[in-house]
């Protein structure tokens, strides 16, 4: 879900949102003549992204306005990733940039947000001189004053953490966005400790936001067209909200079915999900509703029962492939992904070879696949040596995106000659004439336009042809309402 590459407010991450691919900042705020305009950047997960509108609200707020190009505005941000190195890399390359733009406009500040910021703190300041905030994820309703500070000529810095922040009252301003889908936050930090990763150390304490915040926020999506909601956490599973009058306990399978509830014309997905977490409650639920996707992303990192016992991800392999069992016993048409990290700490070729059998197994139809990156910090810094050479990481990797690209392509051409029913994202990316749009199983459709349509629209598309990424195919029929 985690996405290395620099983009503008849109996901090259395919799963997460392929229909905000390409696309320039478009922040529908008051365009205020004369005003201060501010440019964000985000990367990494979609929680990042989904953090950057909730600081666009915050900004908007303060008189500002959103601009699609960096050398225009008077505030820079960058929103920023620290899952692997590559991720950290590709922020300081940008920072050299925007160096460049602050020597020629000397008003300008520049500020980093997201995990790094966390990460490095005030080393930030030592290291990169330009940046005149560093703010951290539970931070953004400080930014006014920060600015202030920076402003003033000072450094704007906080990195605190928080237990209890959701920004559950803030409206996020949809950044980038194609009016159809959208992600709702429900939970933020991660208590798991998985060895490898960082994000416990960035994002802190796991909180879940309160439900009927979630469920206005799906309303008034619904209200303004948009037809589909991811549900964002580190672990959405572990969601829990007991209310403080009638103490009852909100779980995750109960919010689905509340967001469910609020229109059958919306989808809802969600991601991330825990093996350890995912319960039967929320299969039953998925099958409950026609508009929860039988979608399923389940990072399984691993397919070795040592290595995962050394990543801390609390399950075995058979507890993997029991969790796949009850997934397609109660939902047979259910489409999973994964994360895969391979050439973890002592992993050797048999264990390898485990990870490419499990992969195998529970048939994923598309997994993102990393070779491991030592973290700072992390349990598995402090315990273990990176002792996998990295030619050995590079050759695991290459076999593991090969049996994934065989086993995507596989499922697609079972696809070939079926019909979905396919929610209309926009234009394709090479064809003005052709719209996509995904089926809820999570795999993009590209077809032909037919005139009356636009997007937010269901349609059924016949398949006619497959690639490993895409299904080609032809509108047979369309509705206007969901269940028509
Ligand atoms: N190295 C490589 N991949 C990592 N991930 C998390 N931490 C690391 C790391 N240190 C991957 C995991 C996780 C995804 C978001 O990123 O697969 O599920
Ligand atoms: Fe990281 Fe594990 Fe939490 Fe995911 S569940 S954010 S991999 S610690």
């Amino acid at each position: 879900m985690y996405n290395d590459n620099p983009t503008i407010n849109n996901l090259k991450d395919k799963s997460v949102d392929e229909s905000r691919q390409g696309e320039a900042l478009d922040l529908k705020t008051p365009n205020t003549e004369g005003g201060k305009k501010f440019y964000i950047e985000s990367y990494g997960c979609a929680m990042n992204f989904s953090d950057s509108e909730i600081v666009a609200s915050i900004l908007s707020k303060e008189g500002y306005s959103s601009c699609t190009t960096f050398t225009d505005a008077d505030l820079i941000l960058i929103n920023t990733c620290s899952i692997r190195e590559k991720a950290e890399k590709n922020v300081r390359q940008r920072l050299r940039v925007f160096d460049k733009t602050k020597d020629k406009k000397p008003g300008v500040l520049v500020g980093v947000l997201g995990c790094m910021a966390e990460r490095l703190k005030t080393k930030f300041l030592e290291e990169e001189k330009l940046v005149d905030m560093v703010v951290g994820p539970d931070a953004y309703r400080d930014l006014p004053k920060l600015i202030a500070e920076a402003d003033d000529g000072g450094k704007g810095v906080n990195v605190f953490l928080s237990r209890e922040e959701t920004y559950a009252d803030i409206s996020p301003v949809r950044l980038g966005s194609n009016g159809v889908t959208a992600f709702i936050s429900i939970t933020r930090g991660c208590d798991n400790m998985c060895s490898f990763c960082v994000v416990p150390f960035t994002r802190g304490r796991e909180r879940s936001r309160e439900p009927f915040s979630i469920v206005a926020e799906a309303q008034d999506l619904v209200n303004r067209g948009y037809r589909e909601v991811t549900l964002l956490g580190q672990n959405v599973d572990s969601y829990k909200w007991k209310n403080p009058e009638t103490e009852e306990m909100v779980t995750f399978a109960r919010l689905l079915e509340m967001v469910a509830q609020v229109d059958p014309r919306m989808r809802v997905r969600f991601s991330t999900s825990h093996p350890k977490d995912l319960n039967n409650e929320v299969l039953y639920t998925i099958t409950k509703y026609h508009n929860i996707c039988n979608y399923i992303h389940l990072p399984v990192q691993s397919g070795n029962s040592r290595i995962l016992e050394l990543m801390n991800r609390t399950y075995d392999r058979e507890w993997y492939k029991e969790r796949i069992d009850k997934i397609y016993e109660v939902i047979p048409d259910c489409t999973i992904s994964s994360d895969i990290i391979t050439g973890f700490c002592t992993e050797t070729d048999e264990d390898h070879k485990d990870t490419l059998s499990l992969i195998e197994y529970s048939n994923f139809i598309l997994s993102y696949m990393f070779k491991y990156s030592e973290r700072p910090g992390t349990i598995a810094h402090r315990k273990y040596e990176d002792d996998v050479p990295e030619e050995v990481k590079k050759k695991r990797l290459t076999e593991i995106v090969d049996l994934q690209n065989a086993l995507s392509l596989k499922s697609n051409l079972k696809d070939v000659g079926e019909t979905f029913e396919v929610l209309i994202e926009g234009d394709s990316k090479k064809s003005a004439d052709e719209f996509r749009g995904r089926n809820q199983y999570n795999k993009m459709l590209v077809f032909p336009k037919n005139e009356g349509l636009k997007p937010g629209d269901y349609v059924f598309v016949k398949v006619r042809d497959v690639n490993s990424a895409t299904l080609l195919g032809d509108i047979v029929k369309h509705h206007e309402t969901f269940n028509a």
